[in-house]
């Protein structure tokens, strides 16, 4: 599908899955360098829902023993960020003490980012990193460090591969933008 509609927006076709996949496979592998013959296992940290999908093709490039650990944050209504962040679900696991893998979709303003590194070091972990598919790097306000960087997108809504517009769209494998 080269256009999409969902509700009463319309979305072209920005980003096909090919190059979407090709990023992930850079990205895994500086993972995979970073992480080599490490004696603890870290934990990937599901950023639902937005993450699954990037989750299921970040997980299965990792050659390293890794566990997955889910929460659920939300800030978004429509197409708008209302900046405040909350978390709609707890960990799914006790993490204290482990090595975190903050697995996002995509970091726009990074108060998402911010909200969670505060409650992984109120729960004690030994270390937390950033993955993100996508950065909105004239969005990003914050100095925090992310780590791992699939793709960097300008400024404008998108959808597909996990993201959604109102909880549609998350199905596409290709990433679609706001057709203007
Ligand atoms: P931040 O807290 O402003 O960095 O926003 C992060 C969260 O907002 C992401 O995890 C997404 O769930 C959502 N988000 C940000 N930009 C977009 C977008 O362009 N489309 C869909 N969701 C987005
Ligand atoms: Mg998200």
């Amino acid at each position: 599908m080269e256009k999409v509609t969902l509700k009463d927006k319309t979305f072209k076709k920005v980003i096909p899955y090919e190059a979407i996949s090709d990023a992930i496979d850079k990205v895994a592998a500086k993972i995979n360098k970073d992480f080599k013959n490490c004696s603890d296992i870290p934990v990937l940290l599901c950023v639902l829902n937005g993450s699954i999908m990037f989750m299921g093709e970040l997980m299965k490039r990792l050659e390293f023993n890794c566990q997955i650990v889910s929460t659920k944050l939300t800030s978004y209504e429509g197409t708008i960020s209302t900046g405040k962040v909350r978390q709609a679900m707890g960990l799914t696991a006790d993490i204290t003490g482990r090595r975190v893998i903050i697995v996002e979709d995509i970091v726009d303003s990074g108060n998402t980012i911010v909200a969670l590194k505060d409650i992984l070091n109120e729960k004690g972990v030994a270390e937390s990193r950033i993955c993100t598919l996508l950065l909105k790097p004239d969005a990003y306000k914050k100095d925090m460090k992310i780590d791992y960087v699939a793709m960097e997108i300008p400024n404008d809504f998108i959808v597909g591969f996990g993201l959604d517009y109102d909880e549609l769209g998350r199905n596409f494998k290709d990433i679609y933008v706001l057709d203007k």
